[in-house]
């Protein structure tokens, strides 16, 4: 299956996601800014997506498009074994060594040729020994990957080329009574998805008409998303979040 030139390989990208991964909201809102409630409300939204899943703890989770890993060290507050996985060897890279314990240097671009010099970890009260990352296709899983007790896949339907071949493949992720946590911006670009590989309607009934023999849905919202292209200039988003949970058969 061919996939798109690598726009998640580049440093610029790595910095922005390392950012809005780890980044502090003093770092990407500094203080003295009169920024909108609208964009503080935005920040933490990998820790947000991760929370959307019921109470309790589990033992087995998976992150498809996990990109440099914040979701999936969230995702092991409660659950004993999480395995994140992303396309991107850049973004696999950094979790990795995050993962085993470096401090990652990173900049920040604030304007023109000037930078900030930033550091990511690993989230505080997290196990690093509960998390493992792998690169690999979300549209291409190894057959004998899972089933879990947890899926997250955020932000990623619609940026893969053939999205069908996911959709297909999550009743066979996930275990019976295991839940799954969808969401997307529902930005379907042709750089990313060839058009008639668009939903023809609604991102939300093009989901349902996949997902409902095999899952029900438990519940719907939005979550919006800041990312810091530089001291002036934000993408300001929201995802539409589908959690939904396997029936028991
Ligand atoms: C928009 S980013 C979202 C990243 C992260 N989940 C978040 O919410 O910040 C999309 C991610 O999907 C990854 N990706 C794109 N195509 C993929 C594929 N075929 N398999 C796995 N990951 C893929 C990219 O490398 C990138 O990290």
């Amino acid at each position: 299956m061919p996939l798109p030139d690598e726009p998640y390989e580049s440093t610029e990208l790595l910095n922005q996601y390392l950012l809005f991964h780890y980044g502090a909201e003093h770092q990407i809102l500094p203080p003295g800014g009169s920024w909108p409630a609208g964009m503080k409300d935005a920040l933490g939204f990998t820790q947000r997506t991760v929370a959307r899943f019921s109470e309790g703890e589990v033992g087995e989770a998976l992150d498809l498009g996990c990109a440099v890993g914040r979701s999936t060290f969230e995702m092991a507050r409660h659950a004993r074994h999480v395995i994140g996985i992303d396309y991107s060897e850049s973004f696999i890279g950094a979790a990795k060594r995050l993962r085993d314990g470096e401090i990652l240097d990173y900049e920040r671009l604030d304007e023109g040729r000037h930078c900030a010099r930033l550091e990511a970890h690993v989230p505080t009260g997290v196990d690093p020994d509960r998390v493992a990352f792998e690169q690999g296709d979300a549209m291409d899983l190894p057959p004998d990957l899972g089933p879990f007790d947890r899926v997250h896949a955020a932000n990623l339907l619609c940026r893969l080329s053939d999205p069908r071949r996911l959709l297909e493949r999550l009743p066979s992720l996930v275990k019976s009574g295991g839940e799954l946590v969808l969401t997307t911006p529902c930005t379907w670009l042709e750089e990313f998805t060839p058009r008639d590989r668009w939903p023809q309607g609604s991102t939300f009934e093009w989901l349902q008409s996949f997902l409902t023999d095999d899952f029900e849905l438990l519940r719907q919202c939005e979550e919006p998303f800041l990312i810091r292209e530089s001291a002036r200039k934000f993408q300001w988003s929201s995802s539409m979040v589908t959690v939904w949970r396997r029936r028991v058969r």
